[in-house]
């Protein structure tokens, strides 16, 4: 008898439990579903565990924060990619650099890819050992744009022979929307749009000195943003590199949610990643002492834009201010531009070591303690940030909306400063008195954030998923909902 109860108790108990446990999973479900992004830190994005598939195109956060199987694709894309111009060796801005790692990356898992781009006369064009990459190219306007009328022509020819196109990327404006506009199965990427570069134009205007001539730039760029806020609807799917972007895109360009997708920048992981050994040696060549120093870096056109007057100045202060460090901070700067010869002079211990090739430069990042970006471009989503996440190192950069929402999300990956002197001096005394155990350890989580949101594979999948999905939102049947949905049973 007092078995029976016992038992029955016990049942009851289970039971209970297993309530409390739906409930729990039902509430998680109803937190995720009806949660938009205040809730969630943009570090942490909560997906249920088993719920239903979600269609791609309503998915307002990253894709870089699904995942997507790395198995080669069911379906082989024949794609089209218009890009101004195609980088050579390190002469390359984001833009270009998106095209390369990207598109190099859809070639090695078997899609075709017909790129059209510009190549002035003179030049060699690199070459690449992928036979399903393929080149046209043309001669630039003289404005430096693809002209596009011989571009739609190299275009529809390539339509016409073999297959036609499955989707059609374009790397901002390299196809003009008055072509655009009649294709559905097309994805343009916005790598800076005018409403972010208002913000740089505010900080220009603030920094700059009263010998210089007022730029007039802030009054043409509210024209331009309604300008494209008129054309961008016109294209059919959008691209944002940040989740910044993604928003102003959805909000301000008044732009449809499910035309937004949001795919943050990634960079070549088997390049960068951390490496103790060659960090060191790169330190030794140098001549940076072994131990009791602080190794600070930056990298980039060292160029006005990118913040180099306001690190300059701030630089010179401490160095004025701080005896110790004057001789325990070591700056290294990469790069070229006409801050680099101000940089020289400027203190021993500034070294400034040219640009580096990409494999100089991963070795660069591991040599440091902090890698620092003061750049005045509130546009589009630097690479070089994402690659010293990549290496292990924490991050200091300027605290705009795509960066801190997008990359230095918390303290805990690195600093941010507003683009003045006062505030870039206080986060390099921060960074100074918090010393290395703190670094290495904002470092590794830097480098954790890097491997699950930055990296060209994740870049490369999320993309491939989203050709997939548009090329096949044509397609009627079966086939239709499978590439949309997320997960896939694959997945
Ligand atoms: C191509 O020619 C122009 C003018 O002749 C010259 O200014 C430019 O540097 C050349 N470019 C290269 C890559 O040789
Ligand atoms: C490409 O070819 C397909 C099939 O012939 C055709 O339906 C499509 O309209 C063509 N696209 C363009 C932009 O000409």
């Amino acid at each position: 008898m007092a078995r029976d109860q016992l038992i029955a108790f016990n049942i009851r108990c289970f039971c209970l439990i297993l309530l409390l446990l739906s409930s729990l999973y039902y509430i998680s479900f109803v937190f995720w579903s009806h949660c938009s992004r205040p809730c969630n830190s943009p570090n942490h994005i909560m997906l249920p565990k088993q719920s239903l598939p979600i269609h791609l195109f309503y998915f307002s956060s990253a894709w870089n924060h699904l995942s997507f199987s790395s198995k080669p694709p069911q379906k082989l894309l024949k794609i089209a990619l218009f890009v101004k111009k195609w980088p050579h060796r390190n002469l390359a801005g984001g833009l270009e650099r998106h095209a390369l790692t990207l598109h190099l990356d859809l070639a090695k898992r078997g899609h075709e890819l017909h790129i059209f781009t510009t190549n002035s006369a003179n030049s060699s064009f690199p070459r690449y050992p992928h036979v399903n990459m393929n080149f046209h190219l043309s001669k630039p306007t003289a404005a430096g744009y693809l002209d596009q009328a011989v571009v739609w022509k190299q275009f529809q020819s390539q339509n016409s022979t073999g297959r036609p196109f499955d989707v059609v990327h374009t790397e901002s404006v390299g196809l003009l929307h008055t072509r655009a506009q009649h294709l559905t199965n097309l994805a343009v990427s916005w790598h800076g749009i005018a409403y972010e570069t208002i913000h740089s134009d505010i900080i220009q205007e603030l920094v700059r000195s009263p010998e210089e001539p007022r730029a007039y730039a802030l009054t043409e760029r509210s024209i331009k943003v309604v300008e494209e806020v008129k054309f961008f609807p016109r294209y059919a799917h959008h691209v944002a590199t940040s989740d910044h972007a993604g928003d102003i895109l959805k909000r301000i360009y008044m732009i449809p949610d499910e035309r937004v997708h949001i795919i943050l920048n990634g960079v070549n992981e088997e390049i960068f990643k951390p490496d103790f050994g060659s960090g060191k040696e790169f330190r030794r060549k140098i001549g940076i002492p072994e131990s009791g120093v602080l190794v600070l870096g930056m990298a980039g056109r060292l160029v006005k834009d990118k913040g180099h007057p306001i690190m300059f100045e701030a630089l010179k202060q401490i160095f004025m201010e701080e005896r110790t460090f004057q001789r325990r901070v070591f700056i290294l700067v990469a790069g070229d531009g006409p801050w680099g010869s101000r940089y020289k002079d400027l203190w021993p211990n500034v070294l400034v070591l040219g640009p580096l090739e990409q494999a100089q430069l991963a070795r660069f990042y591991n040599a440091l303690d902090i890698f620092v970006n003061p750049t005045l471009r509130a546009q589009g989503l630097d690479h070089t940030l994402l690659e010293a996440m990549l290496s292990g190192k924490p991050v200091m950069a300027t605290r705009f909306a795509s960066i801190t929402g997008s990359v230095i999300v918390g303290s805990e990956v690195g600093y941010t400063f507003s683009p003045t002197v006062v505030s870039l001096r206080n986060a390099l005394y921060r960074v100074w008195g918090d010393r290395s155990g703190t670094l290495e350890k904002k470092g590794q989580v830097a480098r954790e954030r890097g491997l699950t949101l930055f990296t060209a594979s994740k870049m490369a999948a999320a993309y491939e998923r989203l050709f997939l999905c548009i090329s096949s939102d044509r397609e009627i049947g079966a086939r239709r909902e499978d590439y949309c949905r997320y997960p896939l049973p694959s997945d």
